[in-house]
């Protein structure tokens, strides 16, 4: 039987056999369309072949690639694990032609692969097709298939498309008859959802383009684009119609079941197959780059392991889970997917971190759970209000309450949780529209209606003139602000950066070209009105501003250099991490600011010194290189295709800023390359060389799993060079040493501390022995009860020099009791000792509780032969004796 490894590898070869370049699998984050969530199908990497844009030196592919589909607001994450084929994780297997071969070609590859190399027998295939592409009957006929088990099919399910926009076109697809032991009918008949007739190959023929307004176009070229679900496929050929029935479920399966005690199959099995789905997609997608989070795809990811939890919670799991059975996967799956075996201390790590978490709200989510059915009638859906809650405080997606409802066959009411999700919305905008110094948001679109969107010169220049559109003080719209007043003012332009991005708004000056006395100081600038309104935040030095008054607007030149090293130095930083760390590294935040540079990242370890020397060499050699900073602005898609790094989930508009920096000629195996590209708004140096210099201070866990990055450019750094050399010259020359010298130095003379201490103590101790530490009193032998006891008041020693003494003071009499009292500063450290002869009749704890009471004490403990305490009176010392001479006489 084969293997799902083997399927793949048969899969691949036929096809490389037939002039196919096996293509690696693409990221699950796709790197060529920040629309998509994520990769869901094998021609995702491939899109801009199909429509010409891109070409590469092959027009015919092969892939076995990772899918990931859960994203989306109807998405069946809840059916997963319940039914025989539903999974968020799945491996599509395809063969691609780009404009090289079509039908005639692509229907016999696919009846051979599945007739000959997998020995799927002919009598139980079916296939469709588009109901007006008579070509691909005919072609279907000619290979073979009885024109009874040709289907033609109207609907959109044999017209693929990707998405509502970009490459599409008719499919043909084939069937596999399970028999009819199981229930279900053919394609196109009634019964057609059933588990009998199951489609296990999707072959996409590529000759039309969608586009926004709902309007087609015939492509260029005609091409192929096919999907065969490795799950589907294998489980066929294991002989099973569920997927999870196949030998890697299996062995996921039963690595879950030994993690948790508990029985593979039966009626835990449910449990261990959501696991082991989910621990294939969570997997895969931190291996990508995605860390768990509360929005975008990291919410996605948060979602199925938090649902992963649960089961193994159900399971009576107390430890954490899913990150011990990481290396089960590894061994399944990572000889086809190298990159899940590099990631597999981060993808442990960052599962073990998320459910050792979720562990301390899932009790009480699920009692509070329990507790809302109780007062509900059996039917009724569980309020919105209540599934909110467990969103909200518990940490609940929704599809998690959703699916432990399912268990007790009951919903949620989604509309009233949408409803209650509003709510907290509303609250907040309103919260934030309320809390800001600046004015209310809707003054900011009246600003926007009226006077237009604010044009920004300062890419270019630090210096321009401009119009006064509007000024605000207190919230409201003002004709002007005099000396002394404080506002925002609008100009028609500004070379001023608002603050975005990351970095820190502009500072500078605005005078009034009529009488440039006329001042005001720009303590920050700012973006409003969905970031179209820049706004000068100022105190007017002399005289006024007044609206409409033409206006001369000068940044901080100094300042904002700084900040442009900074921002720049970021993006040789961020590219020097990925090529260090590697490709999930991703931008999590940054900081650009005059002073220094913050930037956080994806990465679940603190970097080794060894990576913080490599990341910090890289980017002062790309900055002593002073190639010269290019900017452009191209289209989006334009952007993604030469490699530009952007933010998912940020939304671009029709054009971007692509900021390109660093030549490949650094020895660094880059070559034709460029280092570092990436969309940005923000302002850079012109070469690399205007940063300067570069002192990375060190990294630090900014949250789970990112990490943040400080560093210092230009003056600053090297002002920090300094002070640090400074501070070293002093230290070398309080420690007479040369710098090679000093950390023999150091410990020298740390290990001649020790010493002198160890010296210190002994000598007080011989000292205190001799009856002559400090003021010591009473050091002479008393016999009481017939037992000797000696009691000593001691200055000059600490309560830690005590119990040695009490050691030599036993040893000097042989036998009998011993009780020292140390006088440090007016407090009273005790101590006394029985011999060990005398311990069955009197204890050393006795003696001391006796003379702490009298020092103003509590308490005091430890064995018989040997006990401490202390009290705050040490002048009661002789009081103390007494009591202890007391306890001796019985
Ligand atoms: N792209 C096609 C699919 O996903 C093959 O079904």
């Amino acid at each position: 039987m084969p293997s799902l490894n083997d399927i793949r590898s048969t899969f691949l070869n036929y096809f490389a056999k037939q002039g196919h370049e096996i293509v690696s699998s693409s990221p699950l984050v796709p790197r060529n369309d920040p629309t998509l969530m994520f990769t869901n199908s094998g021609m995702v990497q491939f899109k801009n072949l199909f429509t010409g844009v891109e070409t590469r030196d092959y027009s015919r592919a092969t892939t076995s690639q990772k899918c990931v589909r859960a994203g989306g607001k109807h998405n069946d994450l809840d059916n997963v694990g319940y039914t025989a084929r539903h999974h968020t994780f799945f491996e599509m297997l395809g063969n691609f032609s780009f404009g090289d071969y079509f039908k005639t070609e692509a229907i016999p590859f696919a009846w051979e692969l599945i007739t000959k190399e997998f020995e799927i027998p002919k009598d139980r295939l079916y296939t469709t097709v588009y109901h007006t592409d008579d070509e691909a009957f005919e072609i279907w006929k000619k290979v073979g298939v009885p024109e009874s088990r040709i289907i033609r099919i109207a609907t959109s399910d044999n017209f693929w498309q990707m998405g509502p926009t970009g490459p599409c076109g008719p499919c043909t697809e084939i069937f596999y008859d399970h028999g009819d032991h199981i229930w279900g009918g053919p394609p196109g008949s009634p019964e057609e959802d059933g588990d009998r007739f199951i489609e296990i190959w999707n072959v996409v023929f590529m000759q039309n383009e969608q586009f926004e307004d709902g309007s087609m176009r015939a492509l260029d070229m005609q091409s192929i684009d096919t999907g065969m679900g490795l799950e589907r496929i294998g489980a066929l050929l294991q002989g099973s119609h569920d997927n999870y029935d196949t030998d890697l479920f299996k062995a996921l399966i039963e690595a879950s079941a030994h993690a948790t005690s508990t029985d593979p199959y039966g009626d835990q099995n449910v449990h261990h197959r959501v696991i082991a789905d989910h621990l294939r997609s969570t997997s895969f997608l931190i291996a990508d780059g995605v860390m768990p989070s509360n929005d975008g795809r990291g919410y996605v990811l948060r979602r199925i392991m938090r649902r992963a939890m649960r089961h193994a919670h159900l399971l009576g799991a107390k430890d954490p889970v899913m990150h011990q059975l990481v290396p089960a996967l590894v061994s399944q799956m990572g000889n086809a997917y190298p990159e899940l075996g590099q990631a597999q201390a981060l993808i442990q790590e960052t599962l073990k971190l998320e459910e050792t978490r979720f562990k301390q709200t899932l009790d009480r989510g699920l009692k509070l759970l329990d507790d809302e059915l109780s007062g509900l009638d059996d039917d009724a859906p569980l309020p919105g209000a209540a599934a909110f809650k467990l969103y909200d405080t518990y940490g609940f997606p929704l599809d998690l309450t959703q699916d432990a409802l399912r268990e007790k066959g009951r919903s949620v009411d989604t509309d009233g949780f949408d409803a209650a999700m509003e709510e907290q919305k509303a609250k907040a905008r309103a919260a934030w529209a309320g809390s800001g110094e600046a004015a209310d948001n809707a003054v900011w679109f009246d600003i926007l209606d009226s006077a237009g969107a604010t044009d920004f010169l300062g890419y270019d220049t630090e210096k321009a003139e401009g119009q006064v559109m509007a000024l605000i003080a207190d919230g409201a719209e003002v004709d002007r602000i005099d000396a002394g007043g404080e506002g925002w003012v609008v100009v028609n332009q500004t070379p001023f950066y608002a603050e975005s991005g990351g970095q820190v708004g502009d500072t500078g000056v605005i005078r009034r070209l009529e009488n440039r006395d006329d001042t005001a100081l720009v303590e920050d600038t700012k973006k409003f009105a969905d970031g179209k309104v820049f706004a000068h935040k100022v105190t007017v030095k002399s005289g006024a501003l007044a609206k409409g008054d033409p206006v001369e607007l000068e940044v901080n030149h100094t300042r904002r250099s700084a900040i442009r090293a900074n921002h720049s130095a970021t993006h040789l930083l961020h590219e020097a991490l990925r090529e260090c760390l590697g490709d999930h590294v991703a931008q999590r935040g940054s900081l650009n600011a005059e002073d220094r540079l913050r930037f956080d990242f994806s990465h679940a370890k603190a970097l080794s010194e060894a990576e913080l020397q490599t990341v910090s060499n890289d980017v002062n050699a790309f900055i002593r290189q002073n190639s010269a900073v290019e900017t452009r602005i191209m289209t989006p898609d334009d952007a993604r295709e030469i490699g530009a790094q952007a933010l998912f989930g940020e939304k671009y508009g029709d054009e971007v800023r692509v900021v390109s920096m660093g030549r490949a000629d650094t020895g660094k195996g880059l070559d034709g390359k460029t280092y570092s590209i990436e969309l940005c708004g923000g302002t850079h140096v012109r070469q690399t060389g205007d940063i300067g210099a570069f002192v990375l201070l060190g990294d630090s866990a900014s949250s789970a799993g990112v990490r943040r990055i400080e560093a210092l450019t230009g003056a600053a750094a090297l002002n920090h060079l300094e002070a640090e050399a400074k501070r070293m010259s002093a230290v070398m020359t309080m420690l007479k040493a040369q710098p090679a010298d000093v950390l023999d130095r150091v410990k020298a003379v740390m290990d001649e501390r020790k010493a002198l201490q160890n010296e210190v103590a002994q000598l007080r101790r011989e000292l205190a022995m001799a009856g002559g530490a400090g003021q010591g009193s009473g050091s002479e032998v008393k016999e009481i009860n017939g037992v000797k006891f000696i009691a000593q008041v001691l200055s000059g020693v600490t309560g830690r020099d005590l119990p040695p003494l009490i050691d030599e003071h036993k040893a000097a009499i042989g036998s009998g009791a011993v009780l020292l009292i140390a006088d440090a500063d007016g407090k009273a450290a005790v101590a006394a000792g029985v011999t060990d002869d005398l311990t069955g009749d009197l204890s050393a704890v006795d003696i001391v509780r006796a003379a702490v009471a009298e020092l103003g004490g509590k308490g005091g403990g430890g064995r018989p032969d040997m006990a401490q305490g202390g009290g705050k009176d040490a002048a009661n010392a002789e009081a103390a004796i007494k009591a202890a001479e007391t306890v001796l006489e019985g």
